[in-house]
């Protein structure tokens, strides 16, 4: 017989699939348990708003149709939601994660070299690493980026940098001054990618962190700069996959070179452009995220656990036994994200829920410890 992984490129024989958080069907299947609470995949405990699902039944007629493969509609909502962009500015994508792949296939070979750091996001390396590029895995800081120990590794082959802010599973992140100070300091070859998948919770004017940089405001000044943001989160999403890069229209007109003709679909599409209108849904779920993050940090304090302060919708906490944590967990009917494969063996990552579900896990974990 054959042996097939002797047949995949080089890159993808040493890859590991993506490791999603566990879905409330499968616990359901597998411990005979209903009512699960999943804090898992940082999704917008909230629901779809109204506006957005309204949105989907009107447009349900269209399923015949091939959508808009150059997303007029939404990209049009974008650009009057972002001063300072034109549609040539913007990469729609199947996700954010669709637009991270896109970037790596466009611009990397396998003769370039990657940089990212220790326990970034996952996909970074898988990314990198389907193309057979070299990754060059720089170490953490306070378990954030380290963007000197990154700046020190760059060398004529690096093609690409990705830098999450905030980190997931981390939640670090960078000031403004710091992120700047690096893109001045790169050589003019290396596309950075600024992935800001959190953004709208890091950056609100009353529930933000100071100091959080805008990348978009950054792209006026670095034409090497990517920035990517997504419906995913904060907007409540991802089940559609909607996600989007901002960038110079030459690197935008690069990307649409790989991109899949109708990478977006048509109900995602319209959900995208409705759900940026509805300026109370993402209020609303900023909000709750604010307020929710400090109850489960209390919580996680009166527990004598120690967390990593985080601006995401998420926040790592340490534990005696992860394995054993997780599992009691899964045993009580919470869901929650194992985080061994960033390296973070002693770590587990809650999703800031409702209040309910936060309550739920906190009493569900004063048993699991
Ligand atoms: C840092 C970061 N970037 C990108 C993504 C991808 O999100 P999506 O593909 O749903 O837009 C995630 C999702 O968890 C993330 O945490």
């Amino acid at each position: 017989m054959n042996d097939f992984v002797k047949l995949a490129v080089h890159g993808v024989q040493a890859l590991q699939p993506y490791q999603p958080g566990k879905p409330i069907d499968e616990l359901e299947r597998e411990y005979g348990l209903t009512g699960i609470v999943k804090l898992a995949s940082n999704e917008n405990p909230l629901g779809p708003g109204h506006r957005v699902t309204e949105a989907i039944q009107n447009n349900l007629k269209e399923l015949t149709r091939y959508p808009d493969g150059n997303g007029f509609d939404l990209k049009q909502a974008l650009v009057n939601k972002y001063s300072n962009i034109t549609i040539d500015n913007i990469t729609l994508g199947n996700g954010s994660n669709d637009v991270l792949e896109m970037i790596a296939r466009a611009f990397v070979s396998e003769r370039d070299s990657v940089i990212y750091s220790e326990h970034a996001f996952a996909v970074y390396p898988i990314v990198t690493q389907a193309i057979g590029a070299t990754a060059v895995v720089t170490p953490a800081k306070d378990w954030g980026h380290d963007l000197d120990a990154m700046l020190a590794v760059v060398t004529d082959n690096t093609k690409l940098v990705f830098i999450a802010n905030p980190n997931n599973p981390t939640g670090t992140w960078l000031n403004t001054q710091t992120l700047q100070h690096f893109l001045e300091s790169l050589p003019e070859h290396v596309i950075v990618v600024l992935d800001e998948a959190y953004f709208e919770f890091a950056s609100h004017p009353d529930y933000g962190v100071k100091d959080y940089p805008d990348g978009l405001a950054l792209l006026k000044q670095f034409d090497n700069l990517i920035v990517t943001r997504t419906f995913s989160k904060a907007y409540g999403l991802a089940g559609l996959r909607v996600g989007y890069a901002i960038a110079s229209p030459q690197i935008t007109n690069i990307l649409n070179r790989v991109r899949q003709p109708f990478n977006v679909n048509s109900l995602a599409l319209k959900a995208a452009e409705v759900a940026l209108l509805d300026e109370a849904y993402l209020n609303a779920s900023v909000q709750l995220n604010y307020e929710q993050m400090k109850v489960i940090e209390e919580g996680l304090q009166a527990l004598n656990l120690s967390f990593i302060p985080s601006i995401g919708n998420f926040v790592c906490f340490k534990v005696a036994d992860a394995n054993v944590c997780y599992e009691n967990l899964l045993k009580a009917g919470i869901i929650v994200r194992p985080v061994g494969n960033y390296r973070m063996q002693d770590y587990l990552r809650v999703s800031i829920g409702t209040s309910e579900e936060n309550q739920r896990f906190l009493s569900a974990l004063k048993k699991a410890i």
